[in-house]
């Protein structure tokens, strides 16, 4: 597929905006002083290229072979690039568990993205049986006593059928970038995405598109954001997903990078070459939240629940939330998700906090549902870029 370049569709999770200090003039300075070696070593030159984004060009090979599951599910969205699974091929079918070191500590401590994700990457591999002569039959959370086992995909051999979001899945990719504020999004949006919803999924979407309510969601996740910055746990745990250096990318083929965070060339390549410290990252991640992330936004949409501790509502918002971004992506819409209030919410709750967040974010709710993850969409103004994956070799257990 077309890589390595800034048109072409994609990029990670949210901050390396941390770039406030970072301007083309210190790019020239840098230029000036022969830093083409470390331009090199940094990957500034080689975007979405090597160990680390292999798998977005192994993921569709033919044959009836239980593993191109694999490789789809591995290329599914995870909150901050975690990828939290485990998979295992039996004769007939295939498990996936949730990978416990893979967690995001105080940001994520009810494990509520968690969860989310692993529906994300179950939907991928559900929608990549068909292509390879399977037909899949799911069930989530096969054993209730076993909390990390998180389905159980039965496959049987099926004439082979494709799919427009099974094409998706490597086109899909979070959007960080600032949307189109001229081009408004019609009613059929809201209506395709609804769509996505599965009678039996449990799952509700609350589409806030007028000014007003795009205000409050918007006000709410600028003020969340500054909490988790001014949170020193939580500022930690966020910050560990970062991945600053290539080398490090490479290693480790996860977390959130430079290339991932919607900046222009330019910004991206001198955060490369100089480094940003985190306190440049966080400065970076609240402008861009504030004058990006939420000023563009077309609608904010939130998937809800009315448990919101149930594991199997939770895999299935995941599974919604993935054929929402692939069924966005077939119509060239961005789209990104955006959870600093519900993470909040959930710190508050795992830490005995007053309920700030908690009672803003009701206020906005129909009585009865919780938010699982929420989101913002618009019209793209610019391509994205890869984020990287562990292969489905290596997330696999023997
Ligand atoms: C449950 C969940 C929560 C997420 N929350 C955010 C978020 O708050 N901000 C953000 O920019 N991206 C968020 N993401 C997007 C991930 O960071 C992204 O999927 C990951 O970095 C991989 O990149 P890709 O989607 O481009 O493949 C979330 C994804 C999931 C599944």
């Amino acid at each position: 597929m077309e890589r390595g370049s800034v048109d072409n569709k994609p990029v990670g999770r949210r901050r390396f905006l941390g770039t406030a200090g970072l301007t083309a003039g210190s790019v020239a300075v840098a230029g000036a002083g022969g830093l083409t070696w470390r331009a090199a070593q940094e990957g500034v030159f080689a975007t979405g290229t090597g160990p680390a984004y292999a798998a977005w060009d192994q993921w569709d090979r033919p044959g009836r072979d239980m593993l191109s599951l694999l490789r789809a599910g591995v290329l599914a969205a995870s909150a901050h690039n975690t990828q939290p699974w485990l998979f295992r091929v039996g004769r007939d079918h295939i498990d996936l568990y949730a990978d416990p070191r893979r967690g995001m500590g105080s940001m994520d401590p009810l494990r509520r993205e968690m969860y989310v994700s692993l529906g994300c990457a179950v939907e991928n591999m559900v929608l990549a049986g068909p292509p390879s002569g399977w037909q899949p039959a799911v069930t989530l959370m096969p054993d209730p006593a076993r909390v990390g086992h998180v389905a159980r995909i039965r496959l049987s051999p099926a004439p082979v059928a494709h799919s427009p979001l099974y094409a998706a899945v490597p086109k899909r990719h979070t959007d960080r970038g600032a949307y189109d504020t001229g081009r408004p999004l019609g009613a059929e949006v809201a209506a395709g995405l609804r769509g996505q919803i599965g009678a039996d999924s449990g799952v509700r979407l609350l589409w806030l598109a007028s000014e007003k309510s795009r205000n409050i969601f918007g006000g709410l996740t600028v003020r969340a954001t500054r909490a988790i910055i001014a949170d020193p746990r939580q500022a930690a745990d966020d910050f560990a997903w970062y991945r600053t250096g290539w080398r490090q990318i490479q290693s480790r083929k996860d977390g959130i990078t430079i290339d991932a965070s919607g900046q222009s060339p330019l910004i991206r390549a001198a955060a490369k070459l100089l480094g940003t410290s985190r306190e440049q990252n966080q400065d970076g991640w609240l402008r861009a939240t504030r004058d990006t992330h939420v000023a563009t936004a077309a609608a904010f949409g939130i998937l809800l629940v009315r448990d919101r501790l149930d594991a199997v509502r939770r895999l299935e918002t995941g599974r919604v939330w993935q054929r929402m971004h692939l069924w966005a992506t077939t119509r060239g819409l961005a789209v990104q998700p955006l959870n600093q209030v519900l993470e909040r919410i959930d710190r508050e709750h795992a830490a005995g906090l007053p309920p700030h967040f908690t009672d803003a974010m009701a206020d906005l709710l129909p009585t009865g549902w919780h938010p699982l993850l929420a989101f913002r969409t618009g019209r793209p103004t610019a391509g994205t870029l890869l984020s990287p994956r562990r292969p489905a070799e290596d997330a696999r257990l023997t």
